[in-house]
């Protein structure tokens, strides 16, 4: 069942080309495998890769499809006889490519790459219809509007997601022993809330259309009222199209039935996830399409957060919270690894301004305590998603978790940074080669400053206050080591590699003990 759809499309960015002779008119048109045929399409489409591109506004647009799964926009340019394709995954992660056009044969390479060309061909008139065949058509969309807010996710929301751990392995009883544990650890009443059920719960619909959760799951009402009776709130997954990226059922044609469904459950929270709808839409029609689904769920008349997840294409930041969002990613799927997590957090700073009380950028959720960081790089993961009022989703083994994952997870004063009222992310101030310094500002005039070192050897960093923006005499608390600072017109620290001294910096003369800096 499980499709990886991220790493297929990973792997398709290994393709490459040059262009010796080619026309605009030439590369437009679908374009398959050339080892495919007719069986393998109509048998295999799962494992099928096509690439079609069209005239569009005044361009050529291009979608690689892997039918029935996933599309994925892909810029196309053509200057004389070069062809540059870029596929368009997420933000941020973009994978260019060089084609060559022969006769009636693509050639497409990764620049740099080692493999072989991937040799594409046109399909035949047969083919062509059973891809035809395949693809879902598009459904009607509502005229774009702005939605009222629905009043949720006033600070960013905090939980805990099935997915960056447990993935598709997922079922009733591993859900009630993590709430069990969310209780048990503190991390609920430390504001992890929400559970949040991500992909591989689905079943089949039946045929008054109303989706059923899988084996795994007998009984999702019974599961809602459990979490809801430890004070945890459940959280739901589905997508626009006809299938989740992990290939389970999607909302497809079903959006106010599932809408339905899930608030008779009793959900409180819903993440949307394009997957399959690229397929269907292109990446303009992605608000309208989102907006569908928020007002099938305020019809429901549940309050339900409304997580937009389209990996921070088409500038969702623009038009989310038009469309209901209470959060939307802004980026592809983190890993537990620094390079990934580090690379998404610190190229989020362009989207400050578009978060705020009651709808957040999304990095995408936390990896603390999955065990491929060091301690040091998962407290600066902590550090960078509080300066960034990111969601707190935490997405580890809850169950087994150790005590120092706990504790990171629960630090009140890195929670209090994340969750300010004030609802304003943090800003790099100063980028030094390897080092930054991040500043957020917080309720009663003070201001949390971040000192970060990327680099692999210890830093000694140092910011002053015209750096800062911070004026007169200030007293700060270290807030991982919690210890009180007396500062004197800069702040500075011995930064270990990849690591982070956060600090919550108070205005108050003389104020150095951590109560009068709280
Ligand atoms: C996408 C999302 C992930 C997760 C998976 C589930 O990759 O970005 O966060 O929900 O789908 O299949």
């Amino acid at each position: 069942m499980r499709c990886n759809g991220w790493a297929t499309l990973v792997a398709l960015a290994t393709l490459v080309g040059l262009v010796e002779t080619a026309a605009a008119e030439q590369i437009a048109g679908t374009w398959v495998p050339q080892g495919v045929n007719a069986d393998i399409l109509a048998q295999q489409p799962q494992n099928v890769r096509t690439l079609t591109i069209r005239e569009a506004r005044g361009g050529l647009i291009g979608k690689l499809v892997v039918p029935t799964l996933v599309g994925v926009p892909v810029a196309v340019e053509q200057h004389g006889d070069q062809i540059r394709l870029v596929i368009q995954m997420a933000r941020g992660m973009e994978t260019p490519l060089e084609a060559t056009l022969t006769a009636d044969h693509l050639s497409i390479t990764a620049p740099g790459g080692t493999s072989p060309p991937a040799m594409m061909r046109r399909p035949s008139a047969e083919e062509l219809q059973v891809l035809e065949r395949l693809a879902p058509k598009k459904l009607p969309i509502p005229s774009m509007k702005a939605l009222p807010p629905n009043g949720l996710a006033r600070t960013p929301p905090m939980g805990f997601s099935t997915w960056n751990h447990f993935q598709t392995a997922i079922d009733d009883r591993t859900i009630r022993d993590v709430a069990d544990a969310l209780v048990a650890t503190g991390m609920r009443d430390a504001g992890y809330v929400h559970v949040n059920i991500d992909d591989g719960w689905q079943g089949d619909r039946d045929e008054h259309g109303t989706i059923h959760s899988n084996a795994k799951f007998p009984d999702m009402k019974a599961l809602a009222d459990y979490l809801h009776g430890h004070g945890l709130k459940l959280g739901m997954y589905t997508s626009p199209g006809p299938k989740s990226c992990a290939g389970f059922e999607g909302s497809y044609g079903h959006e106010e039935d599932d809408a339905r469904t899930f608030a008779a459950w009793g959900v409180d929270y819903l993440k949307y996830d394009w997957c399959s709808a690229g397929l269907i839409y292109d990446d303009a029609e992605m608000p309208a399409v989102y907006l569908k689904m928020a007002e099938a769920i305020r019809a429901t008349g549940r309050p339900m957060v409304f997580s937009i997840c389209q990996y921070g294409r088409a500038d969702v930041w623009k038009w989310g919270a038009d469309a209901g969002g209470n959060l939307w990613r802004t980026t592809g799927d983190i890993a537990d690894q620094w390079q990934i997590m580090s690379t998404i957090g610190f190229a989020q700073e362009e989207l400050a301004p578009f978060a705020a009380a009651g709808h957040w950028n999304d990095p995408d959720m936390l990896e603390v305590g999955n065990g491929r960081m060091t301690a040091a790089e998962y407290r600066t993961h902590m550090s960078l998603w509080a300066l960034l009022a990111a969601p707190l989703i935490a997405g580890h083994d809850v169950r087994s978790a150790a005590a120092d994952t706990v504790a990171m997870l629960t630090n009140h004063d890195v929670i209090a940074i994340d969750q300010d009222p004030l609802g304003r992310p943090g800003r790099r101030v100063v980028q030094r080669g390897q080092v930054e310094v991040w500043t957020r500002p917080l309720e009663g005039k003070r201001t949390a400053v971040a000192l970060f070192n990327r680099g692999t050897e210890a830093a000694m960093i140092e910011a002053s206050f015209a750096e800062l923006g911070i004026a007169g005499r200030a007293g700060a608390l270290d807030v991982w080591a919690q210890r009180s600072l007396e500062l004197d017109g800069h702040v500075a620290a011995e930064v270990e590699p990849h690591g982070v001294v956060l600090t919550r910096v108070g205005r108050r003369p003389g104020s150095v003990s951590s109560a009068a800096v709280r």
